[in-house]
């Protein structure tokens, strides 16, 4: 696993850009998968931005959903179908067509789930998967005891997850309690991982999840079993690492071409 450690979130956004941005120029219809939130925020901005600029050309792109809330109604601004449709899809110049995302209103969400990872396999897999971490060590929402070998399914968001979204909702009461979400051995089949964390609150899981054990209770920790795995933190959110000095030495000294 590859620790980076940048100055703040936007020097995060704007070296996993130059990551994508180097993937499709590699393979110009590469799947991206992203995770949604405020995290990736910077990523999508300065993506958008290259695209606007002409630097980058995503016409080929592929976008996929990591996660969904399970029961909110079609259109739902906080959908996370929504969600990426206006904060990725558009801002790339990107239509529906290319776009995959798991039917959270699913009237049989068993087999919506299962119907996911197999559009997920038949559209080849996915090149590079974005991804955040919740406070209490989750990647896409498998909360803490996911199996590490988990499926997309449905999964019940902890209290802790639905405190930290409320945000994004008017009270705690209107954050659902379920989840499509992929599962951890689904999200480790995509080709590359990058996770990015930023600020003081991910201290503490960004640093179990890269120094602990691998363990059920730290999903991200899960990270560690793939081969091509790279976590972007800010100094915040690098506050908790024991080894930062020695990620920061290894990454200064890092050949150029390599990329991430
Ligand atoms: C959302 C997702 C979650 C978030 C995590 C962090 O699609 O996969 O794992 O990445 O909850 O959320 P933020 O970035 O809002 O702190």
């Amino acid at each position: 696993m590859e620790i980076v450690i940048v100055p703040d979130a936007v020097a995060g956004g704007s070296l996993i850009a130059t990551a994508i941005a180097d993937l499709l120029i590699a393979k110009p219809d590469a799947l991206l998968g992203v995770a949604t939130g405020s995290t990736p925020t910077p990523i999508y901005q300065a993506l958008a931005a290259r695209v606007a600029d002409g630097s980058v050309d995503a016409s080929r792109a592929r976008i996929c959903q990591l996660d969904e809330y399970v029961g909110l109604p079609a259109g739902h601004p906080e959908s996370y179908r929504s969600v990426v449709l206006r904060e990725v899809v558009e801002p790339l110049g990107l239509t529906e067509a290319s776009f995959l995302g798991p039917d959270g209103n699913a009237p049989d969400i068993a087999a919506a789930a299962a119907e996911y990872d197999r559009a997920l396999a038949e559209a080849g897999g996915v090149d590079l998967q974005l991804l955040g971490i919740g406070t209490d060590g989750h990647i896409g929402f498998n909360e803490p005891c996911s199996s590490l070998a988990s499926r997309t399914r449905i999964k019940t968001l902890t209290r802790q997850t639905r405190e930290d979204n409320a945000r994004f909702f008017d009270s705690l009461d209107e954050v659902p309690h379920h989840v499509l979400t992929q599962g951890i051995g689904t999200i480790l089949e995509a080709r590359h991982l990058v996770l990015l964390a930023t600020g003081e609150a991910k201290a503490e899981a960004v640093a179990l999840a890269v120094e602990g054990p691998l363990s059920a209770m730290v999903p991200a920790s899960a990270l560690q079993l793939h081969p091509h795995a790279t976590v972007v933190v800010d100094e915040a959110a690098a506050s908790g690492l024991k080894l930062a000095d020695y990620f920061r030495d290894t990454y200064a000294a890092k050949p150029v071409w390599q990329g991430l």
